[in-house]
């Protein structure tokens, strides 16, 4: 029968086979952040549409042009979430977080949905490793989240990202900004793309980061916000490289990045790859200080970043980055008979309880096709039971690394199986280059 349907342009699966990589990302990614003292929060994967129209802002490409948004049944105008943030700033609020000790350090890992043109790195439905930090003005705090993702870079051994940072500035800066960014690009208004003539009106900023070529060749030209800020956005920004100075963070200062979203005041930060092409912005962020005011809260500044989990892994594997093995079972079961079947069933069971992964052939195929099965699931340790075994109580446990067989009981199954992996996973260890001497363990004050 012919496919039903194919999977959404720009939507990827990850299959069985390599899930294990990315699940050793987000533990990392949650591990590191935990040490921060993040915590994990998990928010819908739909909010009011209005959410991101005036929290990411209602002039940027996301949402003027990349929402997945529709009606419900209710006649309510949703949205997929585009990014996180602005779901933990309203989560933030409505669950009285912000009630709390400030800060309050929140992470997720979350899917989020834009309609891009896919390409390598790009996608629709994509996921983010993000942090917010709600309620501190300090630059200690931006520092300290460009630290954090740093640390997941490092212990993941990716190399050669570039961390670029810059100061966009508060609403006070900004007004000297805008009236020069207006005059910069009123001079050649007729060549802009219609979007950024409106952008032009209403928030000049926006057209810096227009993907359009003509626009974003015009704004090659344009003045820089570094050269407009007051003396507290500067200060604060002195301060930020002071602090990543003495943690030996390396960054290059790039006036040119303004970030995609509204919400961004101060600080503004990026790594960026070059091994992975057009799309090589790893993980992106920075301060919002009127975000929360902006949604319905009290003044909170606060700041974050995310970074985009198919990118990373994309650079991961461009550069061999190391990935754990996927892990392997630790026994299969050939049963054969009713009654070994039986058996077979509750030896699992009890390998189960204690930690162990325990398979067996669910379609109860012959001995040939079960050995066959449990050579290409890979297990450590086999075992064969029919009648005979059963009524002897005891089978052989086969190590199928070495070959070698040992007699096992069934009805302490589980404690002997304990004992063989255990003296087997011994005897892999090796000492000063040399193969350890489980043995030697028992040569108790010299005797031979
Ligand atoms: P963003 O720069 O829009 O920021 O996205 C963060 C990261 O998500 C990007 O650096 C990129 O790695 C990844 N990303 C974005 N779009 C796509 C896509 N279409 N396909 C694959 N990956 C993508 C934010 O979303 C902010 N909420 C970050 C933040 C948190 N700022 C403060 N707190």
């Amino acid at each position: 029968m012919a496919l039903i349907t194919k999977a959404i342009k720009g939507t990827k699966d990850v299959l069985p086979k390599e899930v294990h990589k990315n699940q050793y990302i987000e533990a990392t990614a949650l591990d590191i952040a935990e040490k921060f003292g993040y915590k994990e929060i998990r928010t819908p994967v739909f909010e009011h549409t209005e959410l991101f129209q005036r929290g990411v802002g209602d002039t940027t490409d996301v949402v003027q042009k990349e929402m997945y948004t529709f009606d419900d049944k209710g006649g309510r105008s949703i949205t997929l979430r585009p990014e996180g943030t602005a779901g933990a700033v309203r989560s933030y609020l409505e669950n009285g977080l912000c009630n709390e000790t400030l800060p309050q350090k929140v992470c997720y890992i979350t899917s989020c949905y834009r309609y891009e043109k896919p390409q390598a790195g790009r996608l629709r439905e994509f996921h983010q490793f993000g942090v917010e930090c709600f309620g501190t003005q300090s630059p200690l705090a931006d520092a300290e989240i460009i630290a954090l993702a740093k640390s997941i870079f490092d212990t993941l051994e990716v190399k050669d990202l570039s961390l670029e940072i810059n100061s966009i500035g508060c609403p006070k800066c900004r007004a000297e900004y805008h009236k020069a960014l207006k005059e910069y690009f009123s001079a050649r208004k007729e060549e802009l793309c219609p979007t950024c003539q409106d952008r032009l009106e209403r928030n000049p900023m926006r057209i810096l980061d227009c993907k359009s070529p003509i626009c974003s060749e015009i704004a090659k030209g344009a003045p820089v916000v570094i050269d407009y800020l007051c003396d507290e956005c500067k200060e604060h920004f002195e301060m930020v490289k002071k602090y990543l100075d003495v943690q030996n963070i390396e960054y290059k200062v790039n006036p040119h990045i303004v970030r995609g979203l509204d919400y961004y005041t101060k600080t503004v930060f990026e790594f960026v790859s070059n091994s992975i092409g057009a799309q090589g912005t790893v993980c992106g962020g920075g301060r919002y200080d009127g975000l929360v005011d902006a949604l319905g809260g009290q003044k909170t500044p606060s700041l974050g970043f995310a970074m985009g989990l198919e990118r990373l892994m994309l650079l991961m594997e461009a550069q061999n980055c190391p990935f754990p093995e996927a892990s392997k079972p630790d026994l299969f079961i050939v049963a054969l008979g009713d009654k070994a079947t039986l058996k077979a069933v509750e030896l699992c069971k009890d390998m189960r309880a204690e930690g162990f992964t325990a398979l067996m052939d669910l379609n109860q195929r012959s001995v040939r096709a079960q050995m066959k099965y449990a050579d290409k699931l890979d297990a450590r340790y086999n075992i064969v039971i029919g009648d005979n075994e059963v009524n002897e109580g005891t089978a052989k446990l086969k190590d199928m690394t070495t070959g070698e067989e040992t007699e096992i009981a069934l009805d302490t199954f589980v404690s002997g199986f304990y004992n063989i992996s255990l003296s087997s996973q011994l005897a892999d260890l090796e000492i000063n280059g040399e193969e350890f001497d489980f043995g030697s363990l028992f040569n108790v004050g010299g005797q031979e």
